[in-house]
């Protein structure tokens, strides 16, 4: 059963505290939430300040996934305002040891994201180090984008990559997920999935949640 992440991007922000409850109390395993600093993507987000806020309200682990350049320059900030666990990006981080390394010793689970077209091979060096691969399979910025079926292929190399190496490491999927093709990215190899329109634009979203853990 694959653990489920519903992304806060797609949440309603004028009634954030009902969708957070929502999440809080639906069969979600973590709630994404991602960062963008206009920058690294052509899009702005939210900041720790909501985190801090939604922290007062949740107990269940929140996965940040940082699409933010020098990520190791606010690493600390984010632990402070309630992460679980930060992902940076492949592409981001000139030094990803260092970048890994600084995150584990905050005390948070070490996350790296891979754009669509970086190849999976990449991580080869570093996998012991991550703790969840959050394989992008859209272009990260926006919601609601379709899924780039070419990742279920880069789901199996790095589901092979793991078990050669002996590694820990989860397979998280970003971007375009729903419940017609999660059951694929599932059996593909992936572990948890993160979902954000296919959430909150259903009529119904804790129902969602339960439907894409049990495909
Ligand atoms: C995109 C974000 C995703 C996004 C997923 O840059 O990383 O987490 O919110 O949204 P959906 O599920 O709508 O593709
Ligand atoms: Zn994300």
């Amino acid at each position: 059963m694959p653990l489920i992440a519903p992304s806060l991007l797609s949440a309603d922000f004028l009634n954030l505290g009902r969708d957070c409850k929502m999440v809080d109390e639906s069969e979600a395993d973590y709630f994404h939430l991602d960062i963008m600093d206009g920058r690294f993507v052509p899009n702005i987000s939210y900041g720790m300040s909501i985190i801090k806020q939604m922290r007062k309200t949740t107990k269940k682990f929140f996965d940040v996934h940082l699409m933010i350049l020098e990520p190791e320059k606010y690493a600390e900030e984010f632990k402070k305002a309630g992460a679980d666990g930060l992902t940076v990006h492949l592409e981001a981080c000139v030094h990803l040891h260092r970048n890994l390394q600084q995150i584990h010793a905050l005390g948070m689970r070490t996350g790296v994201a891979i754009n669509p077209h970086t190849p999976v091979e990449l991580l080869k060096d570093i996998l012991h180090d991550i703790d969840l691969v959050c394989l992008m399979s859209v272009n990260p910025g926006f919601g609601g984008q379709s899924f780039i079926p070419h990742s279920l292929q880069k789901i199996k190399e790095l589901k092979s990559l793991i078990t050669s190496q002996n590694a820990n490491t989860l397979i998280e999927v970003d971007g375009g997920v729903n419940v017609d093709n999660a059951a694929s990215i599932v059996a593909a190899g992936a572990d948890v999935l993160v979902a954000g329109n296919a959430v909150f634009s259903s009529p119904d979203p804790a129902a969602t949640i339960s439907r894409l853990k049990r495909l």
